[in-house]
């Protein structure tokens, strides 16, 4: 029987019902064909509109189970996860998400057909909230997988030399453990949307049964959970007006941190503290014409308007170099691929570094070719609506550092400290993260631990804990370099401390005396007062560097807790363990 005539002419419609019948069946699937029979076989047995026809032969048959797992950090993994779900209900299963924080390892191996989506954090790391479940998967007694079917979607940037290592370890993994394989991988760089919603079409093709067993499916119509609970605010980039343009540095300081307001068109779109705001840059002029000179492209202004707003002209990765190859067969570039030293050598350069290095005559395609599209970059939200109104402020450090004798600038970072003014206008879009939330109960203290630019969501919290009166006593541990050219927002923290609305600050300036001083060192001094405030139930926030200051701060905390409470370092452990697993540790770091 054809797709395009699928109805026997013996069907009791007329010709023109069994043509439009035809039309909308021909492009269903078997799964979708199946979910359709139950649910008429559901109307019936509720004396709905086809009361009448004829009851179906077969007995019901349960919708297809999917479980969808996700290991997440800043809720891209987590937000495909909730369209895979959505999808997949419509086409017949009966998906389940589940957070890596709450995975069951142990009962993996009873799972039918696994949807995996994975991030990775830190130099090759899985997100925080997945180091459990994925330290268990990797462990020795992971459970067998036979019989369960997976694929996995693997989210990454190819800015990082461990690109999309944590999807790559699982997809091994999980073979190795007996699943098989129905969905071959998909790495996906930041521009992520499409390649992920191609993945997700193709994995549920290609995890659906053959043929259904039975004509009969029951339907879940229960909305899916964890990953689609809050209301969705819209992701639509938006233009605002910057109407603050400050530094909170001193002129004698060596770094330059950004306070900027942000004003929007219409009303704020509605972020909560904790989100963070997706901000598009534009690349620096000068190395635009420089990229443009050593491909022997300048005068082409369409390019170098291309250039500037959209392509990433800094980001070099292995790939980026293949791509070079391929596109212009340069010889010497190939032999840099082939000599396996690529890697080391992309360390530290840029793209203008391999154009220079390897010349040739480039054109418009070639750079379209070489290039990914520029991304966004994430700057936590430091206000609450309840106190700015349709404003957002972020607080933004400026990158630059030099490697291989070249001075390189941050391209978001520096386009906002030298080229953006008051009466400029941006282009932003909200990235939410709910896994960075206040306490629904306002009673409940918080600890907050934010050195650097980590403290601007807690400007957030402080603001909304103040506008909406909560009663739980907030405190904060902030550091920097020095006391005099560093201390970010220290007037609103001294009004904040006035006022009520911040009980306490503890500060670190790690170059203001002979040994360096950190928040870690401080939380370690303040043990006794932290664990008490936990163990009345405090909630426990940090935000800022990734690499070692988050580390730091929860070895910190399990230090703290075995010494307050006398408890060996396994205990200790647990016991922050404890606090994560309860959503009462939360961090947003980068
Ligand atoms: C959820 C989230 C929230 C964030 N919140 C904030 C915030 O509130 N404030 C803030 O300032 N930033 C924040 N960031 C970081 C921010 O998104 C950008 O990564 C940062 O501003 C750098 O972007 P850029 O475009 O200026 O630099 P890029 O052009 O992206 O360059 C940065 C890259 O340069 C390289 N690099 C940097 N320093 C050196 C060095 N010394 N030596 C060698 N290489 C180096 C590294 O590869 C680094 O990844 C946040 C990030 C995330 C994910
Ligand atoms: C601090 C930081 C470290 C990262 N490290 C890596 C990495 O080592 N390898 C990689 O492929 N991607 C890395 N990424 C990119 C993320 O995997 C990517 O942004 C992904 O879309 C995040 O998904 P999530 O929102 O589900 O956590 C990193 C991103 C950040 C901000």
């Amino acid at each position: 029987m054809s797709r395009s005539a699928l109805l026997p002419r013996t069907a009791p419609f007329g010709d023109a019902e069994r043509a439009h019948l035809d039309a909308a069946l021909g492009s269903t699937t078997a799964l979708q064909r199946a979910w359709l029979a139950g649910f008429l076989a559901g109307l019936d047995a509720a004396g709905g509109a086809a009361a009448e026809a004829p009851a179906p032969a077969a007995p019901p048959r349960a919708a297809e189970p999917l479980t969808i797992v996700f290991a997440s950090e800043s809720g891209n993994s987590e937000k495909l996860a909730g369209d895979v779900s959505k999808l997949a209900r419509k086409t017949g299963f009966k998906p389940k998400v589940v957070d890596f924080a709450d995975l069951d390892v142990a009962a993996l191996g009873k799972e039918k057909r696994l949807v995996v989506i994975a991030a990775t954090w830190g130099e090759g790391e899985p997100p925080a909230r997945a180091v459990r479940a994925y330290g268990e998967i990797m462990g020795d007694g992971a459970p067998r997988l036979d019989g369960v079917e997976f694929g996995v979607l693997a989210l990454g940037d190819t800015s990082y030399a461990e690109f999309c290592a944590i999807g790559k370890r699982l997809d091994d993994r999980f073979e190795a453990l007996g699943a098989k394989r129905v969905m071959p991988r998909v790495d996906c760089d930041l521009d992520f949307d499409k390649p992920a919603a191609a993945w997700i079409k193709d994995a549920l093709k290609a995890l659906a049964p053959a043929e259904p067993a039975g004509n009969v499916v029951a339907v879940d119509f229960a909305r899916g959970t964890g990953a689609d609970e809050e209301a969705e605010v819209s992701r639509e980039p938006v233009v605002v007006e910057v109407i603050e343009h400050v530094n909170l540095n001193s002129s004698r300081s060596d770094k330059e941190t950004i306070h900027l307001a942000l004003a929007f068109e219409d009303a704020a779109p509605a972020y909560e503290p904790g989100d963070s705001l997706e901000l598009y840059p534009e690349n620096d002029p000068a190395l635009v014409d420089q990229i443009l000179k050593a491909a022997g492209l300048e005068g082409d202004s369409v390019l170098r308007q291309a250039l500037l707003a959209e392509r990433d002209i800094t980001t070099l990765s292995a790939a980026t170099v293949e791509r070079f190859v391929k596109a212009t067969g340069h010889e010497e570039a190939r032999r840099l691929i082939e000599s396996n030293e690529v890697r080391a050598w992309i360390e530290g350069r840029h793209l203008i570094d391999l154009i220079e290095t390897y010349p040739t005559k480039l054109t418009a395609q070639h750079l379209s070719d070489i290039t990914r599209p520029l991304p966004p970059r994430a700057y936590s939200i430091a206000s609450s609506r309840a106190e700015v109104g349709d404003e957002a402020h972020l607080t933004i450090a400026a990158v630059r550092y030099t490697t291989h004798d070249r001075a390189r600038a941050g391209v978001a970072s520096v386009h906002v400290a030298d080229r953006i003014r008051t009466g400029a206008k941006l282009r932003v879009r909200v990235k939410p993260n709910k896994h960075f939330r206040l306490p629904a109960n306002p009673a409940t203290d918080i600890v907050m631990v934010g050195p650097g630019t980590g403290v601007a969501p807690f400007r957030a919290f402080v603001q909304e804990r103040r506008a909406t009166e909560a009663s739980g006593r907030n405190w904060l541990f902030f550091g920097d370099r020095h006391f005099t050219h560093d201390f970010l927002y220290q007037l609103e923290w001294q009004e904040a401390l006035e006022d009520g609305s911040l009980a306490r600050i503890d500060v670190a300036f790690s170059r203001d005396q002979p040994e360096k001083i950190y928040v870690q060192d401080r939380i370690w001094e303040q043990r006794r007062e932290l664990v008490s405030w936990l163990d009345g139930g405090a909630h426990f926030y940090v935000c800022g560097d990734a690499k070692a200051m988050a580390k730091d701060v929860r070895a910190a905390l399990v230090r703290a807790f075995a010494d307050v409470k006398g408890l060996d370092a396994a205990a200790a452990e647990a016991a922050v363990a404890g606090l994560e697993r309860s959503h009462r540790y939360q961090q947003d770091v980068y």
